[in-house]
């Protein structure tokens, strides 16, 4: 394999891509450990902000990394630096899109530069984000670049050990049933309250959740999601929250607030049932997020995957340990890194083979993610 030095742009100088608060879990981050590549420019239309972030990464035990790095208002400007690869850290408002200056990924792919880029796809609602990425995906063939989307609980270590199990067992999921609770009362992006700049929670947050449903069971019989939410203005009172931090609603009318509950459920292509719930209602700043997956004789239950406690819980037919749960742990395991590690040897060697998450992909899960979300607003209860 090339050990090529990488000459890599960030797009995006928020905190997926840099981090926030000095919480470094962000991809700069975990790229610096994994070493092989140069930061040649970071763009972002605040270019205080650009600047403030490359000052601390340049005077950090890691400046090595940045030391010819420029900061650009305007992606195009990298694009005419022919970097090998780009990092699009970006919210989904600001590309996804044929409109001007919001085909962020199309720029780069048709000039030949290999992307990153982090989910969700798209704001827009599938008739108007299709043709985006039939032409994403004719760029792709045409251009042959390696196109990873940040699904990173594909490259989860539990993942792999759940995917490994069933393959043992060899039959049929019968269920699939995710948990996602939002904890809201702290840390939060306000654009994310405002389902015109994030898609909403489904889209946004708990597409996690759904490429997961689609990665271990497969595809879903679209025509078969239902979904019902708990809006913030239902007339039982319930869909109330009182701790929204940093004014983040203020001025959205009440029918353009998230819903503070969703709950959905669907069949999947091969038989299955999936179900899916998500609810914005904890306080602090960590999330809860469980999956429960039944076959035939076993039980897999992923529980929290965020953190590094996560456990893999399973229960199977073993004799004389039928009621018993097994466990197994992850500890120092990084999803991300994973995930990251994997993109820069497929840039590399020009391999899209060992991407888990590819463009096709993901769309897919953007439409299982919008097929919940219009089905839950045609079931609003006023
Ligand atoms: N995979 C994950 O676990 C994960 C975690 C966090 C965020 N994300 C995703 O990453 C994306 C960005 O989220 P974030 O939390 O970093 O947001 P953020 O608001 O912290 O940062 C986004 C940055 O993008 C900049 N920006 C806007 N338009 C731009 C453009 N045209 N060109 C360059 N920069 C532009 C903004 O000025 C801002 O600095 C979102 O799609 C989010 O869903 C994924």
């Amino acid at each position: 394999m090339s050990n090529k030095t990488l000459r890599i742009g960030f797009v995006g100088a928020g905190c997926v891509n840099f981090g926030r608060w000095n919480v470094s879990w962000d991809h700069a981050s975990r790229l610096e450990r994994l070493g092989g590549f140069q930061v040649i420019a970071i763009v972002d239309p605040d270019t205080d902000k650009a600047e403030q972030v490359l000052k601390t990464r340049q005077t950090s035990q890691h400046g090595g990394f940045y030391k010819d790095c420029v900061v650009l208002a305007d992606i195009a400007d990298l694009i005419r630096m022919h970097p090998d690869a780009v990092f699009i850290g970006v919210p989904p408002v600001a590309r996804g899109s044929l409109q001007q200056n919001k085909d962020l990924e199309l720029q780069c792919v048709k000039a030949g530069i290999h992307v990153f880029m982090e989910k969700p796809m798209s704001v827009l609602p599938l008739v108007k984000f299709q043709p985006y990425a039939a032409a994403i995906q004719k760029a792709i063939e045409e251009a042959k670049v390696v196109l990873s989307v940040g699904y990173m609980f594909r490259y989860h270590a539990a993942v792999m050990k759940m995917k490994e199990l069933m393959k043992q067992h060899g039959g049929k999921v019968m269920s699939f049933n995710a948990r996602y609770y939002y904890a809201y009362t702290e840390m939060t992006n306000i654009y994310w309250y405002n389902a015109e700049l994030s898609g909403g929670p489904i889209v946004e947050q708990a597409t996690h959740f759904c490429d997961l449903a689609r990665y271990i069971v497969g595809d879903v019989d679209l025509a078969t999601v239902h979904t019902l939410m708990l809006d913030s203005d239902d007339r039982s009172g319930a869909g109330h929250i009182a701790h929204v931090p940093l004014g983040a609603e203020d001025g959205i009318p009440p029918r353009k607030k998230i819903p503070r509950v969703t709950v959905s459920h669907w069949r999947f292509a091969d038989g299955g049932l999936g179900c899916l719930t998500h609810s914005i209602a904890l306080p602090g700043v960590r999330y809860e997020a469980n999956i429960d997956v039944q076959l035939d004789g076993l039980k897999l239950s992923l529980i929290e995957p965020y953190q590094d406690s996560c456990i893999l819980r399973v229960r199977n037919m073993e004799k004389g340990r039928r009621d018993e749960d097994r466990d197994f742990t992850f500890e120092g395991s990084d999803s991300y890194s994973t995930e990251l590690k994997t993109f820069m040897e497929a840039v590399r060697t020009n391999d899209q083979s060992v991407i888990k998450s590819s463009y096709a992909d993901a769309v897919k899960t953007y439409e299982l993610t919008w097929a919940i979300r219009l089905s839950g607003e045609q079931n609003f209860r006023a």
